[in-house]
């Protein structure tokens, strides 16, 4: 079996399909995630390596020293992940939810052991037990529109830093790459009219696991429950079309440990934390 040798943004529909068609709460990727991954940034930023693809199973170089996999049947990890070896840097790390044992398996035969990184945990809801949204007098929320990529960008950047790689060129691009919907990626807005906390949901149609990915908000206003707001406001909207379960990957270790609070506030509960490996192969 010799996988495709694909760029990202030719592979990406097919990613998408194979970590939707093997969702369970153990496995690491959802279409939402892959599609922040591939378009957060202008391509010639990201510089985004390749993707070996087989029918059951991808490995994608999302830099020539990160290496992401998807897959269950060991045959066909082991196949992609070889692939991508040949093209990987000397030294490559992986990063994978340590309940994807075929993936962790293949990575430990390939040579990578594990290393201390920070790590980050999945939680899942149950969208029946969303709260309902609580907003400060005066502040409001509501969903995107087609078209505010440039507002959209900037209130992501006020909330991360202002060297972060969404740019307005970039959110444009990502708004266009499915499962992305403006009317779940909303806003919260201050008494001002200042756009001041953001959360976008991603709706995986066929698992109806709703991801979170990224939620924000300005240093002025934090505390307020404003990330809480966008949250569950975006949550809430993908409910209304279908959504049965949340999903949110926030860091795990004691270095960072508010967004799971907020996202415990929230009702979402741990499941599964990631592994993080290394294969160092000095030159070859
Ligand atoms: C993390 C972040 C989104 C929180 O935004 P926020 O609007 O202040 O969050 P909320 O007011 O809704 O906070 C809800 C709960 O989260 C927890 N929390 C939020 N910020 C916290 C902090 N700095 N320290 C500890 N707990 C915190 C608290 O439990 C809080 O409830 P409380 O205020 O009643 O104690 C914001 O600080 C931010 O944008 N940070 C940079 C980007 C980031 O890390 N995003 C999340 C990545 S997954």
């Amino acid at each position: 079996m010799t996988p495709e040798r694909l760029d990202v943004e030719d592979a990406l529909p097919r990613m998408q399909a194979l970590s939707s068609r093997l969702w369970t709460p153990e496995a690491r990727h959802h279409p939402g995630q892959l599609a922040w991954s591939a378009a957060y940034g202008e391509p010639d930023v990201l510089d985004l390596g390749p993707v070996f693809a087989a029918d059951d199973a991808w490995a994608w170089l999302e830099s020539r020293d990160w290496l992401e996999v998807c897959g269950t049947d060991p045959a066909s990890v082991e196949a992609v992940v070889a692939a991508a070896l040949e093209e990987a840097d000397d030294e490559v790390h992986a990063s994978t939810l340590e309940t994807e044992t075929a993936v962790v398996q293949v990575l430990g035969a390939a040579g990578f052991g594990e290393v201390e990184l920070p790590w980050f945990t999945h939680h899942l809801l149950d969208l029946a037990d969303l709260p309902p949204v609580s907003l400060p007098e005066a502040y409001a929320v509501r969903a995107v529109a087609p078209g505010e990529h440039e507002e959209r960008a900037a209130v992501h950047r006020a909330a991360w830093s202002a060297t972060s790689r969404v740019t307005g060129t970039a959110y444009r691009r990502l708004m266009a790459t499915p499962p992305y919907r403006p009317g779940t990626d909303h806003v919260v807005i201050a008494p001002d009219g200042a756009w001041v906390a953001s959360c976008c949901v991603w709706l995986d149609e066929e698992t109806g696991v709703a991801l979170v990915e990224p939620v924000g908000c300005v240093e002025e206003h934090r505390r307020l429950g404003l990330a809480t707001a966008a949250s569950v406001s975006a949550l809430t909207a993908a409910r209304e079309l279908g959504a049965t379960q949340g999903l949110v990957c926030p860091r795990g270790d004691d270095d960072y440990p508010a967004p799971a609070r907020l996202y415990q506030g929230i009702g979402f509960r741990p499941g599964a934390r990631t592994r993080t490996w290394r294969l160092s192969r000095g030159s070859r």
